[in-house]
Formats: C-alpha cells, structure tokens, sequence
C-alpha cells in the first residue's frame, strides 16, 4: 500500500490488505490512511474507525468490500445498490427543478410542446433496465425515444401527425447509441392502437415503462385531426380520450411496469381546469396504483416570458396564480397476467 490512487480493483487488494491484519489498531490506522480512496463510503469508514472490537470492524470491511465489488439492483433498474451514493444525478424527491433544458445528444427542443430530456431520462433510470422496451404513445420530437437510445433502451413512439413522425425519425435514427437498441416509430391514433402488435419480438413480455405527455388539452393545437387530443371540444372529451391512451398502455405494460403521466392545468373562462388531477383520477379508474406526484418547475416559452408583466397584471386582475409548474404522475400497473404478441 504506497498511499498512490489505486485502479479501480486495487481497492479490492487494499480492502484485503487490511483485513488480513489481526490488530484493531493497525486496522484502524490503514483503514485511515486509505480512506481517501472511499469517499462515496465515508461512513463505512467512519463505522470501521469507531468499532471497538476487531470482529465489529471486520464486519464492515465486508461491507466495504461488498461495496465496492458486488451488484446489489432491486431488480427493476441497473442502480448498484452497493454504490448507491455513486448516483446523485438520480432524483429521489418529489419536486423537479431543471434549470435548463438539457441539449446532449440529438436533444435539440425544436418542437413547440416538448419536454425536457431529464424527465424521460430519470424516468427510464428509475423504472428500467438495460434493454428494457419504454413505450411513448405522445411521441411528439421523439425526445423519449432519443433518450431510450442514449440509456441503451428498446422503444416504440406513436404519434397522430405524419410530418412530426417523419421528422422525429430522422433525429431518432442519427441519435448515436453504445447499445444495440430496437426503436419503432408509427404513425397513429393512440386512443385506439394495439401498441404490442408494433413489436415483431418473439420474447415481447411487455412494455417495462410507458410514458404519456399528452396536449394539455387545447393549450397548444397540434393539427388539424379531429382525433387528436388538442381538438376534443371540452375537459370531458378530453379526459375520456386521454382515458383510452392510460388503457392501451396499461394493456400492454408489464404485470408491475410503470405509467408516467405528464400533464399541467389550464386556465380558461376564469376557471382553473385540474387536467393534472383529472388525469389522475382517470388512471387509478383503470386500476393503475398510483406511487408518485412529482412537481416539476414550468419553464414558460420565449413568447410568455416576453409577456412576464403582462400575465403578472391578468394575474392580480383575475385572482388566479401564473402556472409555475406541472406533473408528473408515476403509477405501477396492478395486473398479474404476462402480455405476449405472439
Ligand atoms: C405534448 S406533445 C408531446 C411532446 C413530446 N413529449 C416531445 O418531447 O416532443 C403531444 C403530442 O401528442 C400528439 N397526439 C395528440 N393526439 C394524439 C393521438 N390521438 N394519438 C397519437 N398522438 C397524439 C400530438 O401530435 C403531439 O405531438
């Protein structure tokens, strides 16, 4: 042990090293003199400096060793549990803050309406593994499905408008990806597609993650088809077509796959629109248990925040408060049967 950095399977040899030796003291005396190369298992180090007797410090140095060897996942996702603290770029609590749009990658945010890479990207962390199919029934740019190949995920985007599909291809299929992933894109009504059928993959158990971002009702027009869900005429319409796309998904989702619903409210004729909780309510209706209501910060368009003083006066004038954030609702599907398309 020459104090130098180790590789990164020398601090296996140093772990061993220490475990070797037969007195708490000398142990406590290498265990400090390397602890520079454990940062992320401080407090390991901190329970081995503290023991008082030489079987309580060999526990957690198989602990250490642990650690820093093995892969301990929860089975849903490729988080080494082991190095849990190695994943700070992972978000556990329930408000988002994304200061700024994220443009790795092909993630360019052309499209008016899109979402932000990091909410797909925590989202396909969280709730999947390698290889793993995600399904995007709003596929809209494409930016969940860029994502997917980023993160070394199968997927599959649908999308009502011929021109975005075709233009959210092109970026999809130049986005580079260390893994050999399977991405379908279609063109088609969600409300009533079997998105399964989409798959020519004879062990297709189902979707592990679906992700919805659909209109937030009339906010944004996306076209002019009368199917798609920025031109239903009213909340309700809008709720049961949006119902539709939760039931298509949660057909094909894994027995315990996971439904992320992103969605904001709407003000309109002096009266808030609760989309976001009407949504919600739409889901655990088909039976999805809901785990998660995340907020996340609103970032208003250019146009908006030219009309900042404008919005601030309506807002004192009309007694309602200017949209700051949306949803993100997480729910974990309840059945038990297997989904195949073959
Ligand atoms: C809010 S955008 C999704 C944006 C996407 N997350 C992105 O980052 O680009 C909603 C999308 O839903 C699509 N859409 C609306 N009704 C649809 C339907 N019935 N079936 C499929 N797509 C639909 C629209 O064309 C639009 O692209």
């Amino acid at each position: 042990m020459n104090g130098e950095k180790p590789e990164e399977h020398g601090l296996e040899q140093i772990i061993k090293e220490i475990v070797s030796l037969q007195n708490l003291d000398e142990i406590k005396e290498e265990i400090e003199r390397n602890a520079k190369f454990f940062p992320k298992e401080a407090y390991l180090v901190e329970k081995i400096l503290q023991s008082n007797g030489i079987e309580r410090a060999k526990y957690y140095l198989e602990r250490l060793m642990d650690s820093v060897t093995t892969v301990k996942t929860n089975g849903v996702n490729d988080i080494n549990l082991n190095r849990w603290m190695d994943y700070d770029y992972i978000l556990t609590d329930s408000l988002w803050n994304f200061e700024k749009r994220d443009r790795s990658g092909n993630h360019l945010g052309w499209y008016w309406g899109n979402f932000v890479p990091q909410i797909p990207r925590q989202l396909i962390l969280r709730y999947t593994k390698k290889n793993d199919w995600v399904l995007d029934p709003f596929m809209g740019s494409g930016t969940t499905l860029i994502e997917c190949k980023i993160q070394g995920r199968n997927g599959v985007g649908v999308d009502l408008n011929q021109d975005i599909v075709t233009k959210a291809k092109e970026r999809i299929d130049s986005q580079k990806s260390s893994e050999d992933v399977k991405i379908i894109v279609e063109c088609a009504d969600s409300t009533s597609s079997d998105f399964a059928k989409l798959i020519d993959e004879s062990d297709f158990t189902g979707f592990q993650l679906a992700i919805l971002h659909p209109p937030y009702h009339d906010i944004i027009k996306f076209s002019g088809n009368n199917l798609d869900l920025s031109n239903t005429p009213h909340t309700e319409s809008f709720i049961a077509s949006l119902r539709k796309v939760i039931m298509n998904s949660k057909r094909v989702l894994r027995p315990n796959g996971i439904l992320a619903i992103v969605i904001g409210d709407k003000y309109s004729a002096s009266k808030l629109e609760p989309l976001g909780f009407l949504a919600m309510n739409a889901a655990t209706d088909e039976g999805m248990i809901l785990k998660s209501i995340v907020v996340k910060n609103y970032d208003a368009t250019r146009g908006k925040r030219n009309q900042e003083n404008l919005w601030r006066y309506r807002s004192l004038v009309g007694g309602f408060y200017i949209f700051k954030h949306e949803y993100i609702f997480i729910f974990q599907n309840s059945k038990s049967k297997r989904i195949r398309n073959k």
